[in-house]
This record gives structure tokens, C-alpha cells and sequence, in this order.
């Protein structure tokens, strides 16, 4: 068994974690990690705001913040594969530990993501494995489900099925619809995301090739985020 890929050597103290967000819209879940790290509950620098829309509100919220960004469309590239290359090139640029999907809307080729293996976490709305991909919240109405949620994953080729690293849920209640549904669950996403990139800044997750390791210990199941705490 390979050893266990820490994201950095050093404690964090001396070191934050340096983070790369990718993101598509609107950044709440961007904010939320700002404002984590403006409370002083985050030990990490933000070194590059990435996206693939130039009027992606998530980029002012980060110039504001003095966060460098970048975009890139990808109708300049010939295809996915030539975009995702490129971005990857430029985000490497700035020297991230840590590559975060903050809502970044686009599917990624397997081959551009390989080299962050292990360093790059997805925010999913739904409790994967169910409902990967798009109108998770219609969907998860449609079924009758009685309990939905939202899970933080590692990224991996296969759309939204990397090892998942903690889930938040929330009950469905009788009237809800997607705008309900989703207003409700967000500030829940909120605390999962930055439970677990507080995790990771910390040095206690890793992912190795039979899956992820949690403090020592392999992890057989994701940890659920209570009141913005994960446990076992
Ligand atoms: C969130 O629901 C996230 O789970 C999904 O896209 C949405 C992004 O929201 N992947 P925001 O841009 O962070 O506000």
C-alpha cells in the first residue's frame, strides 16, 4: 500500500494551506470558507480564484478579497480535454495544495485531473452515490425520498463517484419544492465544506488507493457533519 499522500509536510501553523477554488457562479460556498478563514477557524491562504465564466460573481467576491482570479473560456480551447490542460496549467501556477469545486459546472478530463489525485475535493447537493450530476433537489423529490443532503468527495475520473469524505442530510418536508429544498440545504453545505477543508488543513485526511484515511485509521464510511462538526 502506497503511503498516505499528506497535503504538506509541515504543521500548519507555520504553513497554511494553500487553496485554489473553481467555481461557476455565484461563490457562497467561496464565502463561507472567507469568512471561516477571516474568524480565524481556517488555517489557509487562497491563492487562486479559477473559473470558466468571466461574469461569475464568485470572482468579484474574490477580488474584494484581494484573492488573485483567473478565467478561462473554454470556447478558446478545441475541445475539453485542450481546455482542462490549460486551466490545470495555470492553477498549477500558483502552487496549491488544495484544489476545491466550489460549484464549478463543468465535467473534467480524467487525464488533466490524475496529477491532483488526493488533492481535490468536489461539493456535491445530493448524498452520493444517489443522484450524481445535474437537479439533484428535483430529483430527490421525484423519488419520494424522505431525507436529502449534500456530500464532499475526492475527486476522481468518474463524474461526482470519488471516495466521499462527509455528508451533511437534511429531512424533506411535506411542500417542499427545489427552491425549498435548496435554500435549506446551503448553509448546511456551508459547514460541511468547510469542516472538511478544516480537515484537511489539519493534516488528517488522506486518500490512498483503498480509499480514504481519517486520523490513522481507514474511513468505511462518510462523516456526517452535526451542527457543523463531523463525526464518526
Ligand atoms: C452548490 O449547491 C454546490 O453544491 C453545487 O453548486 C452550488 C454552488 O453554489 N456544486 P455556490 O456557487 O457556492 O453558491
Amino acid at each position: 500500500m502506497p503511503a498516505a499522500k499528506a497535503l504538506r509536510d509541515r504543521p500548519y501553523m507555520s504553513t497554511p494551506l494553500r487553496i485554489a477554488v473553481l467555481a461557476s457562479g455565484r461563490g457562497s460556498n467561496f464565502a463561507a470558507l472567507l469568512a471561516a478563514r477571516e474568524r480565524g477557524e481556517l488555517p489557509v491562504e487562497f491563492v487562486l480564484v479559477a473559473s470558466d465564466k468571466a461574469d461569475a460573481p464568485v470572482l468579484q467576491l474574490a477580488q474584494g478579497a484581494g484573492v488573485p482570479t483567473t478565467v478561462l473560456d473554454p470556447r478558446e480551447y478545441a475541445d475539453r480535454r485542450a481546455y482542462d490542460f490549460a486551466l490545470f496549467d495555470r492553477i498549477g501556477a500558483s502552487k496549491p495544495d488544495l484544489l476545491v469545486l466550489a460549484g464549478f459546472m463543468r465535467i473534467i478530463d480524467g487525464d488533466a485531473l490524475k496529477p491532483w489525485a488526493g488533492r481535490m475535493i468536489n461539493i456535491h447537493p445530493s448524498l452520493l452515490p444517489k443522484y450524481r450530476g445535474l437537479h439533484t433537489h428535483r430529483r430527490a423529490l421525484k423519488a419520494g425520498d424522505l431525507e436529502h443532503g449534500a456530500s464532499v468527495h475526492f475527486v476522481t475520473a468518474e463524474l461526482d463517484g470519488g471516495p466521499i469524505i462527509a455528508q451533511t442530510t437534511l429531512p424533506i418536508e411535506a411542500g417542499d419544492d427545489e427552491t425549498t429544498l435548496a435554500t435549506r440545504l446551503l448553509p448546511l453545505e456551508h459547514q460541511l465544506l468547510t469542516a472538511v477543508v478544516a480537515l484537511l488543513a489539519a493534516n488528517r485526511l488522506a486518500l490512498v488507493e483503498q480509499g480514504i484515511v481519517f486520523d490513522h485509521q481507514p474511513l468505511r464510511k462518510p462523516l456526517r457533519c452535526v451542527d457543523g462538526q463531523l463525526v464518526r
